[in-house]
């Protein structure tokens, strides 16, 4: 068996492609990333080592590379990761979210449909949702929620979303879709919420917190997130949707305290809100519980935990990426930003 892998030198990918090389010892898993500011070697150097694994530098909205990589490696199952996935970075530039999240995904369509792929898997996001009202704790998206995005990102999320599910109808493509909610852990970015706070308080930086911090996000240890995709892969229907969840509601400011309480230090700075920031995200992960036997098997207390030491321990990989082009992006998004 040959696996495609997106976006491997990403987070979850990244953390895909260990998962699967674990839990597979007879696939073979080939990994194709542009290596954008969000993609790093590094995350994969264990990988590397590694004979079934093999690393592809390719964007996935360049067609003819697509398409001959599809043509030399006859892959039996692609998993789409490779994605802009940062939503304030949207709403700065939104036209390479548009190109990758959608065309990015059509091409490796287009090449799945030429060249007989028995399976492609869409990981797309819970914010196709939009959000839910913060006094509604009863209210959580299934997977006939309607769509109703509220940032570019999530947008073209959503647009990808929808064309596969065209290609499924139209083409017979054998396509199943996973939305899941914010995943965290080894390897997660510098940008995102959980390791921008452990980095900023180890460093001694004030911790931004957008808006009152109230919004709440539903929170799923990465691992958990990669064994719900392996299920769906090789047990899930065509054409289907399946919901991912951590069933671990918290606030921002919840988050980050918790942060400051396991790290001993901090000092939380309000600052402006996101545009348009969604209020609260919880998922009902119901169908693919009963339905595929999953189950998440990371507390969020461990969780965070063993994230925490991931970034002491690793101090090498994030301060190589906060010392470069990352130090430009944080003085024009949070300098001004009050
Ligand atoms: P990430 O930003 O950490 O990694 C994205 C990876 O995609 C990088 O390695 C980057 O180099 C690569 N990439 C970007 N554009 C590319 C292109 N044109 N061609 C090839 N490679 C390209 O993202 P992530 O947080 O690991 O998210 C992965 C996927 O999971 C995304 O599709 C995202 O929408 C989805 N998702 C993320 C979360 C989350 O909490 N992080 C939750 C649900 C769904
Ligand atoms: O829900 C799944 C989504 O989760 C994924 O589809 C996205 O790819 C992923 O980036 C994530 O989106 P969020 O916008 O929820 O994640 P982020 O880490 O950017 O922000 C989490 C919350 O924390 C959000 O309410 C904004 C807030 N925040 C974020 C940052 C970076 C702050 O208060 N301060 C910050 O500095």
């Amino acid at each position: 068996m040959k696996i495609f892998v997106t976006g491997g030198a990403g987070f979850i990918g990244g953390n895909f492609v260990y998962y699967m090389l674990k839990t597979h010892p007879d696939y073979d898993i080939v990994c194709l990333d542009a290596l954008t500011y969000a993609g790093n070697l590094e995350t994969l150097s264990d990988a590397l080592e590694n004979p079934r694994f093999t690393f592809v530098k390719i964007d996935i909205t360049d067609r003819q590379a697509v398409f001959s990589l599809f043509d030399k490696e006859r892959p039996d199952i692609v998993v789409n990761f490779a994605a802009e996935s940062h939503v304030d970075r949207s709403i700065l530039n939104p036209e390479i979210f548009l190109k990758t999240n959608i065309l990015g995904t059509q091409a490796l369509m287009d090449a799945c449909k030429e060249y007989g792929v028995k399976r492609y898997h869409q990981v797309s996001t819970d914010e196709v949702y939009g959000d839910l009202p913060l006094d509604r704790p009863d209210l959580l998206f299934t997977e006939t929620t309607p769509i109703l995005t509220s940032s570019p990102y999530s947008a073209s999320k959503a647009s990808a979303d929808l064309l596969v599910q065209a290609y499924c109808r139209t083409y017979g493509l054998p396509a199943t879709i996973s939305r899941c909610s914010n995943n965290y852990g080894p390897y997660h970015f510098p940008e995102k919420l959980i390791p921008l706070m452990i980095i900023n308080i180890l460093k001694g930086k004030p911790l931004p917190v957008y808006g009152d911090g109230k919004n709440v996000r539903d929170w799923l240890y990465v691992e958990d997130h990669c064994s719900a995709i392996d299920l769906i892969i090789h047990n899930g229907s065509i054409g289907e949707i399946y919901n991912i969840g951590g069933n671990n509601e918290r606030s921002n400011l919840q988050i980050v305290e918790l942060l400051i309480k396991t790290l001993g230090k901090g000092e939380i700075k309000f600052v402006r809100d996101r545009a348009g920031h969604d209020l609260r995200y919880a998922i009902d992960s119901t169908k693919i519980k009963t339905q595929l036997g999953w189950v998440p098997e990371t507390r969020f207390e461990d969780g965070i935990r063993k994230t925490v030491d991931w970034y002491l321990d690793n101090r090498s990989w994030w301060e190589n990426i906060v010392s470069g082009e990352y130090t430009n992006y944080y003085r024009k998004m949070y300098e001004e930003r009050g």
